[in-house]
């Protein structure tokens, strides 16, 4: 599907008395590399892509939000002052924005919204940061004279994942979703919120995701567990070593690990060494990538899926058997993308070998399964913006 703003902008004058408003976007994320690093203050390797969310908005007058869910076709209504707010995910997300844009001070009023989506949902392509990121650059427009910068609005819907739906998430999906940009990918630091820029123009290679369907849900989803292990695992290095400052797994060394893996446990080991691992892989990513070496950058991707497989266990049969595909027809990278527990691969692969990996993918995916995977090209886009 691809998604329009008269897709949107029809729906909106039926449903909101014929009258039209301002009309926003904001991306869904790929990652390169870099998987579960952020909220250990690591590196992550993201770039927005072209499908995303489209919301059009327009203020009311009161103090109520009014809004459309042109995809699930639910409407709800709630006031900006409750503290409890919506229950169907769809509009908390959007409510839990409001108030995060409230608390930081900007006059945010009441609106009548509508909007719809192309990212796949759970395919772990950030659907929820796309919905966020869009609403918190909206607001920032309509309301805030622009006054609250990027990160900030980044933050905000962070700030809504952690304290209106329950997940523990980093900062890399709204990070991305705000800060896109056409054919660039982004390294962030986590730790420090500093970033640049990559032009992303792999000569002879692609990107494209295997989407499994396998639905990829981070609420209730072992998410925050991985989490708490990986705090758990920095908190026992820090308590050895009172002299040094250790907030996250980032501040810790591999001899930190060995030194404090009896008191934490085989599983919680077995967690913060493939967070280690991956600390390190983002840095070859990009060397590799300045050198114009693929084949690197795909060897790194396949480490990362071992990782995330094994160690971290976020993987699922499915993915690992669209990795085994992946690796059978000479893919020259190919992991597991975004939080887990479902959702997409991410491939490197040499355009020559392109099609071919597709649909065998996709023949011997249904022949064991039942259902093709979805096959999604990755162009990179823009971050969130004011279409109209
Ligand atoms: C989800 C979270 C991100 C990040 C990834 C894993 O997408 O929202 O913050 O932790 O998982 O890299």
């Amino acid at each position: 599907m691809k998604l329009t703003i008269d897709d949107v902008r029809s729906r909106f004058i039926k449903h909101f008395n014929g009258e039209t408003g301002s009309i926003y976007a904001a991306p869904g994320r790929i990652n390169l590399i870099g998987e579960h690093t952020d909220y250990n203050g690591g590196f992550v390797f993201p770039g927005a892509v072209t499908q995303g969310m489209i919301a059009e908005i327009k203020p009311n007058g009161t103090r109520k939000v009014r809004a459309y869910s042109i995809d699930l076709k639910d409407y709800d209504e709630f006031s900006i002052d409750d503290e409890k707010g919506p229950r169907a995910s769809h509009f908390r997300y959007i409510f839990g924005v409001v108030r995060e844009m409230m608390a930081l001070g900007v006059p945010v009023e009441g609106f009548d919204t509508a909007f719809a989506g192309d990212v796949p949902n759970g395919a772990g392509m950030s659907s929820s940061a796309a919905l966020e990121s869009c609403y918190a650059f909206a607001l920032n427009d309509l309301f805030g004279d622009n006054k609250i910068d990027k990160m900030t609005l980044a933050k905000v819907g962070q700030a809504t994942e952690h304290k209106y739906i329950g997940v523990n998430c980093g900062i890399m999906d709204q990070f991305a979703s705000v800060h896109g940009k056409k054919g660039n990918l982004m390294r962030l630091d986590c730790r420090s919120g500093e970033f640049e820029y990559f032009p992303w123009n792999p000569k002879g290679y692609r990107l494209v995701l295997i989407n499994s369907c396998v639905k990829h849900e981070l609420v209730g989803s072992p998410y925050n567990d991985r989490r708490n292990s990986c705090e758990k695992v920095a908190k026992a290095v820090a308590a050895k070593h009172p002299d040094r400052k250790i907030e996250t797994l980032r501040d810790t060394t591999w001899e930190d690990l060995e030194e404090v893996k009896d008191e934490v446990g085989e599983v919680d080991y077995k967690r913060a060494k493939f967070v280690l691992g991956e600390k390190d892989r983002v840095l070859a990513v990009c060397d590799a990538l300045e050198a114009g070496d693929y084949e690197k950058v795909g060897e790194m991707m396949y480490q990362t899926h071992e990782g995330l497989s094994k160690d971290y266990e976020v993987s699922c049969e499915e993915l690992d058997f669209l990795n085994d595909v992946a690796r059978d027809c000479s893919v020259t990278g190919s992991r597991i993308m975004g939080g887990g527990f479902g959702g997409c691969t991410i491939n490197l692969v040499a355009n020559e070998l392109y099609q071919n990996f597709v649909d065998t993918a996709k023949r011997e995916f249904k022949a064991k399964y039942g259902k093709e995977p979805i096959v999604i090209d990755v162009v990179i886009g823009d971050g969130a913006r004011k279409l109209c």
